[in-house]
């Protein structure tokens, strides 16, 4: 039971970066699981803030190690400049950042198949982050992926390149224009500085620590909202979000899993394409938007806003077995005089507490209001100092979702979080 798992319970953007970097300091090791550089984890220290795509957020604490694991994707050219921009130099961030040999290489060409099957889809896209995300994964399901492995052996750049053939094979068939250079731009290079990390067994090594009765710390990306399997399909990302998304992204056994908390806003975000069914469309989903900052971190696309959907919250604790929960962003509902809560759905007129198989049905939330509050939360530490219509809100959410709320958190910085005794 040494590995705790944090994931987000929405679209994403749930604010795990900042949780995962406040919560390092009792963890010794902190590993990502899937994904790749679609993620944007945002975290503030000293008044700075970082914004990281494939490097796990507990890379700032110089004594912690970290691991991208098999299931993650990895575009040499995008851990390139974020290990560059980082901060600490590229010795000390070897000592600090693992990486597997079995995680796949997102290929310049797999961003060029993205950005083609999104320009074909037209009207129909999925609103990727176009990072390709979605060919690497296809690559390494079908069976035809590189890994970072292979960037060690001798005969890696004959496999670049018939990899590369294929795929301009496949992009022959689009009416897409690229030019490939500029994709291929920082690559290579990304490939000699990834050769300076420890490419290695991650699962090894997570399992020795587990041995020695280390605690580590299972950092998704994306949401389960936007899980292969369980969120809106085809509007999701290709990985599996979800806990169990950890056991195989890692290479461990659910019985090695302690905690799993679940991360969500207080309110409810997506960016891209597919179904919402909270979405506002009016001034208060502007004021949402305005005083959370909700701006894509890898995107910079403006964030869809909307009320809390208990429907979705409570399917993805379902899924994923949710031990405790972390709310987030309390403080951007401040001064909102109603609070609505999303408790059921109505599909076609008919009440309904699942949520529908099919992405166009016409779901109706059905809310019930609760009082805001005025008060400015941010510098607030202590859980039972918060305003009383909050600490209801809270309850509200705990009553029904029968998980406890053990963190709150009220701002950007990794002090605004209180924790709940
Ligand atoms: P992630 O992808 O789940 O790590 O979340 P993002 O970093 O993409 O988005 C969360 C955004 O909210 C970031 O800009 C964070 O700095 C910010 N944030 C996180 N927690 C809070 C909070 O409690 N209050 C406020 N106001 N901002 C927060
Ligand atoms: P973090 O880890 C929010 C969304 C995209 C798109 C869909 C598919 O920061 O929470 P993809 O690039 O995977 O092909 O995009 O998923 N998406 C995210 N939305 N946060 C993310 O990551 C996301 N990663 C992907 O906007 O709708
Ligand atoms: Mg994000």
């Amino acid at each position: 039971m040494n590995i705790d798992i944090l994931l987000g319970l929405q679209w994403g953007d749930e604010g795990k970066g900042k949780i995962v970097d406040a919560l390092s300091p009792v963890y010794d090791v902190v590993a990502r699981f899937q994904g790749g550089p679609n993620a944007g984890h945002s975290l503030e220290f000293n008044n700075v803030k970082h914004v990281l795509h494939l490097i796990p957020s507990g890379i700032f604490h110089p004594d912690k190690v970290n691991i991208i694991g098999n299931g993650v994707v990895i575009d040499p050219a995008v851990f390139r400049k974020e290990i560059e921009e980082l901060g600490p130099s590229i010795d000390e961030l070897t000592k600090r950042l693992i990486i597997s040999n079995r995680a796949n290489l997102i290929l310049p060409s797999h961003r060029i198949l993205d950005a083609a099957y999104e320009h074909q889809k037209g009207n129909t896209k999925i609103g990727s982050t176009l990072k390709g995300i979605g060919p690497a994964y296809t690559d390494k399901a079908g069976r035809n992926g590189l890994r970072v492995g292979d960037i060690l052996g001798k005969d890696f750049m004959d496999l670049y390149k018939e990899h590369l053939n294929n795929h301009l094979a496949i992009l022959k068939n689009y009416d897409f224009k690229f030019d490939l250079k500029e994709y291929e731009n920082g690559w290579f290079e990304g490939i000699e500085l990834l050769k300076r990390f420890s490419i290695v067994n991650t699962e090894y090594y997570i399992h020795d620590k587990a041995r020695k009765s280390k605690k580590m710390l299972a950092e998704g990306a994306q949401g389960t909202m936007l899980d292969v399997d369980f969120g809106s399909y085809p509007f999701v990302t290709s990985s599996n979000t979800i806990s169990a998304g950890a056991c195989t992204g890692l290479g461990v056994s659910p019985k090695m899993i302690g905690e799993i908390f679940g991360i969500f806003k207080a309110y409810c975000t997506r960016v891209g394409s597919g179904p919402f069914p909270t979405e506002l469309f009016d001034e208060t989903g502007n004021s949402l938007r305005n005083i959370g900052h909700e701006f894509g971190a890898t995107t910079g696309r403006p964030r869809r806003c909307g009320w809390l959907d208990l429907p979705a919250l409570k399917y993805s604790i379902m899924i994923n077995g949710v031990t405790k929960l972390f709310m987030t962003k309390a403080d951007v509902l401040s001064g909102f005089k109603t609070i609505k809560i999303c408790t059921k759905y109505k599909v076609d007129g008919k009440e309904c507490l699942e949520i529908p198989f099919k992405t166009n049905a016409a779901i109706e939330p059905v809310y019930t209001d609760m009082p805001g509050w005025e008060e400015n939360i941010s510098g607030i530490k202590d859980f039972n100092k918060l305003p009383e219509a909050l600490k209801r809100y809270i309850e509200f959410i705990e009553k029904e979702t029968e998980v406890p709320v053990t963190m709150v958190s009220v701002g950007p910085d990794r002090e605004e979080t209180i924790y709940r005794k």
